[in-house]
């Protein structure tokens, strides 16, 4: 198996158990180099883990933490489907992080080639590193698609296999719609990926993905020197599909 796994009893326990372990990686990172560097990830889970760090501000040192995500929408800032929007009107805009460490991703009037390229160079110059170096992340937390993507790497799209950026654009015809997304150099590059799952809808793709089916995005995850770790709900983990494990 790839990667070590944290359950939690309930939907509550997993986001009490992904806030301690964010605010963990947090005073770790800043212990070691003075600031905290993650990439957020989007959908739905990760609202509970946002709104719990905004009701305990103090379990993090805001002030000290760049944040960016490992994929974006290409929707307007202000959209309910953006992941920016996500964690700005939960937590971001409630907690003391200066505004000019919330590095969001242009996806109004620039192509996405455009946008991608832009956000790299974005990264790189917040992590001071050169174009030869990859930028290690303290943390890139990702979500679990029900299809086995992550980030915005889907199954079949272009980003798979790209190896040479930092970030791309992905063509998502499942969507029918543009993305921005980490690429699997830089999201392996972090000192520590934490995917964040949960309910039984992802029991048999979680499955699978654990299994190594290396056909699943998700499963392609390795950081190169770093941790991995699955945080997940025990509904999240138990297999539903009848004759798998029973
Ligand atoms: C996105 C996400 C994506 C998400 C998974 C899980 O932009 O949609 O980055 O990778 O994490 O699709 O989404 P849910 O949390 O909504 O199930």
């Amino acid at each position: 198996m790839n990667g070590d796994v944290r359950v939690f009893d309930t939907p509550h326990e997993l986001s009490r158990g992904a806030a301690d372990l964010f605010a963990h990686l947090a005073r770790r990172a800043q212990e070691e180099h003075g600031m905290f560097r993650v990439a957020l990830s989007g959908g739905s889970t990760p609202r509970a883990l946002y709104e719990r760090l905004a009701a305990s501000p103090r379990s993090v040192d805001w002030e000290r933490v760049q944040v960016f995500f490992s994929d974006e929408r290409f929707v307007p800032p202000d959209s309910d489907q953006s992941n920016y929007h996500l964690a700005y009107s939960t937590l971001l805009s409630r907690v003391p992080i200066p505004e000019r460490f919330i590095h969001r991703v242009a996806t109004v009037d620039i192509p996405p080639e455009d946008a991608a390229s832009l956000y790299a160079q974005g990264i790189r110059r917040v992590f001071e590193v050169p174009e030869d170096v990859l930028p290690r992340f303290d943390l890139v937390l990702l979500g679990l698609g029900p299809d086995g993507h992550t980030a915005s790497l889907f199954p079949g799209t272009e980003a798979l296999m790209v190896t040479d950026r930092l970030v791309a654009p992905n063509f998502v015809p499942q969507m029918d719609s543009w993305r921005i997304t980490f690429t699997y150099p830089l999201i392996n590059a972090a000192r520590t990926v934490t995917f964040l799952v949960e309910g039984a809808g992802k029991a048999a793709i979680l499955h699978r993905v654990l299994e190594g089916d290396g056909a699943l995005p998700a499963a392609r995850v390795r950081p190169t020197e770093g941790a991995l770790l699955w945080v997940a709900d025990r509904a999240a983990l138990r297999i539903s599909e009848p004759g798998i494990g029973s």
